[in-house]
């Protein structure tokens, strides 16, 4: 079997991105392997059949950008929907919006406070804890937006997405608590965003759809009982890299730590059960988070959608053991030196380019992944694919 240009381990943004570059800019041949059964990574999405929906199926992903390239990049392989991202939450029987802005001030207090009214009131409120130096959550979230908002929004849902009391979590988690003094309850500040119009997979089909690429999909680069493994082609072809960068030193330093989403799937005989897309649980009677109703992200598309039946994912937030999907970098210093250990690993490897989420322990939206792996590609990739590295 003859070799290719370039092998791409991890079909997600960052390994699309890259060999969409490749091909593109040196010609190259390039095989991209994932051990899943599809490409797109935790962007990946796909279309239910009942309701018509489509289920974003590593929890809800919105894009945004302010980036002119990265705009229009993408937009050279997808149009976007006019969808604007808005999200409720339910706090002791009401619905309130987010994030919290005049609407849920006004809402909460029973008043109808100016702009210049609410912030005084919340400067008030906040200076609670004036002069002491907050030691953790609890008294950080206290110290930012005043004890009853905090106490209100913030707490028990911080508490479930951590699954510790935030007087128990360091202050560090959060360094602010945006409060808009005005009624813009768009949940973005970005200047573009949207749904791609026919899908996420549609998208990143499109972005690889060239003879030169080859994806090896059901693929695991550490087993050795199939060629495309890391002893056989390691030091023998350049490589990039978008797993886990403490897997592919056998995790010899320890492991770095993260939270994962566990979903659980609810369908209701009924047109749309929460009115919009995502709406959050700010109390602990209900033990998720938030829940997310999928056909309410594409209402362009209700013609082909089910006026009859929804499907709801309800999600529960919990630290990750090694065989649970990483979703977010838990980032505690510790973790911050075993990275660093495995990075200064890393750059000793033979033309190998670690990259991604996965790859250099970062939580990256996908615009940033898109970003990085472009400025990747220019910077570190596509000399080694010239033999100049
Ligand atoms: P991934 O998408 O994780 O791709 C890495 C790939 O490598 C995976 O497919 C994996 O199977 C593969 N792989 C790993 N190990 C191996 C191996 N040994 N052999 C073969 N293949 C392997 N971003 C936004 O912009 N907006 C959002 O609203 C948003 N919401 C998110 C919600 C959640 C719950 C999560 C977790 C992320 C969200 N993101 C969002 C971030 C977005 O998912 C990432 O930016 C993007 O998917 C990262 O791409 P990647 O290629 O770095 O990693
Ligand atoms: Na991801």
């Amino acid at each position: 079997d003859q070799l290719p240009d370039l092998v791409i381990v991890g079909a997600g943004l960052f390994g699309l991105t890259v060999a969409q570059q490749a091909v593109e800019k040196t010609g190259a041949r390039v095989v991209m392997l994932d051990v899943r059964d599809h490409i797109g990574g935790n962007a990946y999405s796909y279309f239910d059949k009942e309701t018509g929906a489509e289920i974003h199926k590593y929890g809800a992903h919105l894009f945004h950008t302010s980036s002119e390239v990265v705009w229009k990049y993408v937009n050279r392989f997808t149009t976007f929907t006019n969808y604007v991202h808005r999200v409720y939450t339910t706090h002791n029987g009401e619905v309130f919006p987010l994030p919290i802005n005049l609407g849920t001030v006004n809402q909460f207090f029973r008043a109808s406070y100016t702009p210049a009214e609410a912030k005084a009131l919340i400067d008030e409120q906040a200076g609670e804890l004036a002069g002491k130096d907050p030691q953790n959550l609890n008294d950080k979230g206290i110290s930012l937006i005043g004890r009853p908002l905090y106490e209100a929004f913030i707490k028990n849902y911080t508490a479930k997405q951590w699954q510790t009391d935030p007087t128990e979590l360091p202050a560090s988690i959060i360094s602010r608590l945006p409060v808009r003094f005005n009624y813009d309850s768009r949940y973005f500040k970005d200047t573009w965003e949207g749904l791609p119009t026919d899908g996420y997979t549609a998208w990143f089909e499109r972005m690889i759809d060239d003879p030169r690429i080859e994806v090896k999909l059901g693929v695991d680069f550490f087993d050795e009982s199939q060629p495309w493994n890391k002893s056989a082609l390691v030091g023998r072809v350049p490589v990039v890299y978008t797993g886990p960068i403490d897997r592919y030193f056998n995790y010899s330093h320890g492991e770095l730590k993260w939270r994962t989403v566990d979903f659980v799937e609810r369908r209701y005989d009924e047109g749309d059960h929460f009115g919009c897309p995502v709406m959050n649980f700010a109390d602990s009677d209900v033990p998720y988070t938030r829940a997310i109703e999928f056909k309410n992200f594409n209402p362009e598309r209700r013609a082909q959608q089910n006026p009859d039946k929804t499907v709801v994912w309800e999600e529960y937030s919990r630290f990750a053991s090694r065989e649970d999907e990483p979703y977010y970098p838990i980032n505690t210093e510790s973790d911050k030196s075993l990275y660093e250990t495995y990075s200064e690993l890393a750059d000793q490897e033979p033309n190998v380019v670690f990259g991604g989420r996965l790859g250099t322990y970062k939580y990256y939206d996908m615009h940033q992944v898109i970003a990085t792996a472009l400025a990747s590609f220019e910077r570190t990739i596509e000399p080694m694919l010239a033999g100049k590295e």
